[in-house]
């Protein structure tokens, strides 16, 4: 065992990194944050330790940076992608994991970010490799990832219930999950403990539908009804109005687009604040 200390200069370059990601498609709004959280989740179910819960939750949080080497017309595309798209998209844990491979910190999440769409039965990408070689974190985080796909809205198709979304994670389980997860992780739907995090960007940031294009604008808890909030994808100009204790944003049809992308240091700074100082990890040389 080596330990590793996590300075917050560190840690804060790899996360601002990965909001580059959202920043880049505003349409995946608070996935990372959301795999991030049920990954820490699961993990803590798991019985993995802090040290291990801590660097599962780090590379759920930033597993899909490799997606910022996809070209738009595939990232952003409404429909299927054609079998050479697939193969381009396919390639972002390997440009993930390049990207990191030099980052004082990358090794700790090196395999996450390279692993999270391997299956099980070893059918998935880009390695195709079987379950006992892969990394345990990304057997956590490829769960979080499809568990959130699944419950939010993507251009390319409806959000499931909970219900329907945990059928099809156990469908999987033995395949493309590892069983033991599985049933971690519908234990904890069961429970109510995901339901916080389902259709939010943060703990305290609900998700609203933009009525142009989907439920992407994230609503902060200090919002007041009459508040604007132009959309990030499609820069609707989007007025608030308090309803119980949610809102409804109405689209005044103008567009606003002095917005332009930007980090999510929110994001950054709530991840900082419950970091530790130093993880004790199993000795390991990246390839
Ligand atoms: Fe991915």
């Amino acid at each position: 065992m080596q330990t590793i200390k996590i300075t917050p200069e560190n840690l804060k370059s790899l996360l601002v990194m990965t909001t580059v990601v959202e920043a880049r498609d505003p349409y995946t709004a608070g996935h990372m944050w959301r795999v991030s959280q049920y990954a820490r989740k699961l993990a803590g179910r798991a019985g993995l330790n802090a040290d291990e819960i801590f660097v599962t939750s780090l590379g759920a949080l930033i597993h899909d940076l490799g997606k910022v080497g996809v070209p738009d017309a595939i990232l952003k595309k409404k429909g299927k992608l054609t079998p050479e798209e697939a193969e381009i998209m396919h390639q972002h844990p390997g440009l993930g994991k390049a990207l990191v491979q030099d980052h004082p910190l990358g090794f700790l999440v090196a395999d996450i970010i390279a692993e999270h769409h391997e299956r099980i039965d070893g059918v998935g990408y880009p390695a195709g490799c079987p379950g006992e070689e892969i990394s345990l974190y990304a057997q956590i985080v490829a769960i979080s990832d499809s568990f959130d796909a699944m419950t939010s809205v993507r251009p390319y198709h409806r959000e499931m219930s909970l219900p329907e979304a945990m059928a099809r994670i156990l469908r999987g389980s033995g395949t493309q999950f590892n069983g033991t997860f599985v049933d971690h992780f519908v234990e904890l739907g069961e429970s109510g403990k995901l339901n916080h995090i389902i259709g939010h960007s943060s703990e305290d940031r609900l998700l609203v539908s933009c009525p142009n294009c989907g439920p992407i604008v994230a609503i902060p808890d200090y919002a007041q009804s009459g508040d604007a909030v132009p959309c990030p994808a499609c820069h609707s100009h989007l007025v608030l109005h308090e309803n119980d204790e949610s809102f409804e944003v109405e689209w005044d049809g103008s567009f606003d687009h002095s917005l332009a992308p930007a980090p999510d240091m929110k994001l950054v700074e709530d991840f900082l604040k419950h970091a530790p100082r130093a993880v004790k990890t199993p000795k390991k040389d990246l390839d």
